[in-house]
C-alpha cells in the first residue's frame, strides 16, 4: 500500500504517445484509430516506401471517417484530416519511436524477428513504457521472453480492418501487473474498441471459435453437402453473422485461413483444426480471395 513507488507506473489515461512498429495492413490502421482519438503516433516501418504506402493508405481511410462525421462540408473534412495525418510521423528509425508511452508491434508474424525487436525496445524504452504485440498466432509469454518489464508487456490484437472493427483482445501476459493491464484496457476504449480480455492462449477468443466454425463450413462445401452461396445465405439467414463462412474466408485470405488453422492444428493438437484438402488446393492455385481476384467466389481487382 503505503510504501509503493508509483512514480514508474503507468497511471489511467497516461498514454498520450503511441509507437506503431510495422506499417501494414495492421499497423496502419492502429496508427489511424490513435490518430483519431488525439493521441501522437510514431510509425516505424522498415523502408520510405512502405511508409508512403501506409500514409495514403490512412488518408484515404481517414477520408471516409471524415466525410461521415461531416457530411457536406469539404472544409471540416479537409481540416479533420489534416489534423488526424499529422499526428502521425513516421520513420523508418526505430529510435524514434522510443520515447512513448505505449509501443504496439505490428511486424512479421515470426517469433525470432519479433522477439529481437522486443528486446531491442526493452533496451531503449524509458522504463514507464508499455510493450505489446499484436500478434494473431504467437504465444504473448514466449514473444516477450527475453526482456526485463514483464509486468509493462502484453497483448493487443485488433481485427481486420482496424478502424471497422470494434473488438479489441487484451491478452494479460504472465507476469503483467494490474496498472499495465488498466492502461491497455483504457487505452483500447480512448481508441473506440470495446475490449474484451483473454489469457496466452492459441488463438485467443474469436480466432479459437472462429477456427472449427470455417473449417467445418469448408469441409461441407468440400463435401458437397450444399452450394458455397446456400452456406453463406444460411449463416447470414440463420444465425444472423454479417457474412458466411465462405464470404469471410475470401476476405481474410484463404492463405491466412489455412494459417490460423494449421498454427491451432499444431498448438491444440484438436483434428477440428486439421487440414482440409480443399484449402490446400486453392492456395496452391493461388485463388486467395479478394486480393487476388478470386476465391470461393470472383471479385474485379
Ligand atoms: P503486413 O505484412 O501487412 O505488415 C507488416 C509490416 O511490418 C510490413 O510493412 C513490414 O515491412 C513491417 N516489418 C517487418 N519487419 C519489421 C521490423 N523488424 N521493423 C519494422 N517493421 C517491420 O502484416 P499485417 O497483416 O499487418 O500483420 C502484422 C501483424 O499483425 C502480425 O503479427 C499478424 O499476426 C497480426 N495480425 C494480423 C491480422 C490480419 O488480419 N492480417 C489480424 C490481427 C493481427
Amino acid at each position: 500500500g503505503l510504501t509503493r513507488n508509483f512514480s514508474n507506473s503507468t497511471s489511467l489515461n497516461a498514454i498520450k504517445t503511441v509507437t506503431v512498429v510495422g506499417g501494414g495492413l495492421m499497423g496502419s490502421g492502429i496508427a489511424q484509430v490513435a490518430a483519431q482519438a488525439g493521441q501522437n503516433v510514431n510509425l516505424i516501418d522498415l523502408k520510405p516506401e512502405l511508409l508512403d504506402t501506409a500514409q495514403k493508405s490512412i488518408q484515404n481511410n481517414l477520408h471516409r471517417v471524415a466525410r461521415k462525421i461531416h457530411k457536406d462540408a469539404p472544409a471540416k473534412i479537409e481540416e479533420y484530416v489534416k489534423e488526424a495525418s499529422e499526428r502521425i510521423k513516421v520513420s523508418t528509425n526505430l529510435e524514434d519511436g522510443t520515447n512513448a508511452d505505449l509501443i504496439v508491434e505490428a511486424i512479421v508474424e515470426k517469433l525470432d524477428v519479433k522477439q529481437q525487436l522486443f528486446n531491442r525496445l526493452d533496451q531503449l524504452c524509458p522504463e514507464h513504457t508499455i510493450l505489446a504485440s499484436n500478434t494473431s498466432s504467437i504465444s504473448i509469454n514466449e514473444i516477450g521472453a527475453g526482456i526485463k518489464r514483464k509486468n509493462k508487456f502484453g497483448g493487443l490484437h485488433f481485427f481486420n480492418p482496424v478502424p471497422v472493427m470494434r473488438l479489441l483482445e487484451v491478452i494479460k501476459s504472465e507476469q503483467m501487473s494490474e496498472e499495465t493491464y488498466q492502461a491497455m484496457m483504457e487505452w483500447g476504449k480512448s481508441v473506440g474498441k470495446t475490449c474484451i480480455t483473454c489469457k496466452d492462449t492459441p488463438g485467443f477468443v474469436v480466432n479459437r471459435l472462429l477456427g472449427p466454425y470455417s473449417a467445418e463450413a469448408l469441409r461441407m462445401y468440400e463435401r458437397g453437402d450444399a452450394s458455397k452461396e446456400d452456406i453463406d445465405i444460411g449463416m447470414k439467414l440463420g444465425a444472423g453473422y454479417p457474412m458466411g463462412p465462405l464470404e469471410l474466408s475470401d476476405y481474410t485470405g484463404l492463405d491466412t485461413n489455412k494459417f490460423v488453422l494449421n498454427v491451432l492444428y499444431e498448438k491444440t493438437g484438436n483434428p477440428v483444426f486439421k487440414s482440409i484438402p480443399l484449402l490446400d488446393k486453392m492456395v496452391a492455385e493461388g485463388k486467395l480471395g479478394v486480393k487476388t481476384g478470386e476465391g470461393f467466389y470472383k471479385y474485379k481487382k
